[in-house]
């Protein structure tokens, strides 16, 4: 029986840090496990051109813990009047490592995203050209496409044209939900990446739904049937280098999560770890569990693999804080609903 395992330091390829007292509340729960992380440019006001996304670095940077070695890798919000020439030179300088793509209202502060997609083909291909990778929010919005359906039709209708359309583009389809997005990935080329939430390895719709409403468990995209939860759990333990981790890690404070109409998100920074090699585990995997968190992430983006380790153990029950603190109210961390049993050292 395995007791213990020490792999690369991971890097959370979709996080969410959002801005002010909750970035100095939420930081260091990933700053203490992870070396690097994707950070989505979902704010209130979204981070679009290379000014605000340099002023948004500063301030994650300005927000480490002491003695924190933590490196945020920027995106940019694309909006139907982005300048190719600015996100070019974004990265040409190094300030971006991608840009996101949100269809106009299909999750939190998404407003300015895209609603004509020909409208953003150019920036596509300079980034195509350029090698710059375009992560993707995989849903519909139309109304009359049931929500449990919209990340299937997105791919037929929206993620597949785009990449007829720009060959050698670079996707991440971000936070997959479904067998589709599975089986969908399977069948592509090394251009296409995907990233899988810890939450969906563990949480059907149920979860969310039976036994009463837990809006803790509501996230977008929305966590489907049971057989798209294993279909996602093959996929992360596979070992194959286009299924990585992005935590998707999106905290809002419960005040926010249990209203009437709640925010969608589930935080997990403080113990996607631990989660994930109880998973990896149970699933007779943990040996594949460093290159889901570790070393495919960096593979797909071109960057090294980071040089120092982290280990966990396997023992007592693994303690981890049922929610933090923020100015604005306490925000709830993921609860698996079972024991975790894995902690970083
Ligand atoms: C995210 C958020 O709160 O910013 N919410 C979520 O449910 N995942 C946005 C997103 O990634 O869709
Ligand atoms: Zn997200």
């Amino acid at each position: 029986m395995t007791s213990s395992i020490t792999i690369r330091r991971p890097d959370d390829w979709h996080l969410h840090l959002r801005d002010g007292d909750m970035l100095r509340a939420v930081l260091p729960a990933t700053t203490q496990h992870f070396a690097r992380a994707i950070i989505m440019p979902n704010l209130v006001s979204p981070v679009v051109t290379s000014a605000q996304a340099v002023a948004y670095r500063d301030r994650i940077l300005a927000a480490l813990p002491e003695g924190a070695t933590f490196e945020p890798l920027m995106t940019l919000y694309l909006t139907e009047a982005s300048d190719p020439n600015d996100i070019a030179a974004a990265h040409a300088s190094g300030l971006i490592k991608a840009v996101k793509l949100y269809p106009a209202g299909a999750t939190t502060n998404s407003a300015s995203g895209v609603s004509h997609f020909d409208r953003v083909a150019p920036v596509l291909e300079r980034m195509a050209e350029i090698g710059l990778p375009l992560c993707v929010h995989g849903e519909v919005t139309d109304h009359d496409i049931d929500i449990f359906d919209r990340e299937a039709v997105f791919i037929d209708r929206v993620l597949d044209p785009i990449r007829r359309a720009t060959p050698g583009l670079r996707v991440i389809m971000e936070h997959i939900t479904t067998k589709n997005a599975v089986d969908y990935a399977r069948a592509q080329d090394d251009t296409l990446g995907a990233t899988i939430t810890t939450h969906h390895l563990v949480i059907n719709r149920n979860h969310i739904l039976a036994g009463g409403i837990k809006p803790h468990y509501y996230c977008l995209p929305v966590a489907k049937r049971e057989e798209h939860r294993l279909a996602l759990r093959d996929a992360a333990t596979s070992g194959e280098a286009r299924f990585f981790l992005g935590t998707d890690s999106a905290p809002h404070t419960d005040a926010n999560k249990l209203l009437p109409c709640g925010c969608a998100g589930c935080f997990t920074a403080p113990n996607t770890l631990s989660i994930l090699a109880q998973a990896f585990e149970d699933d007779g995997k943990l040996e594949n569990l460093e290159g889901f968190t570790s070393l495919h992430g960096p593979a797909f983006y071109g960057l090294p693999v980071n040089t120092d380790t982290i280990t966990m153990i396997k023992g007592a029950p693994t303690t981890y804080p049922s929610h933090i603190d923020t100015p604005d109210g306490p925000v709830t961390v993921f609860d698996p609903g079972y024991d975790l049993n894995w902690s970083v050292t």
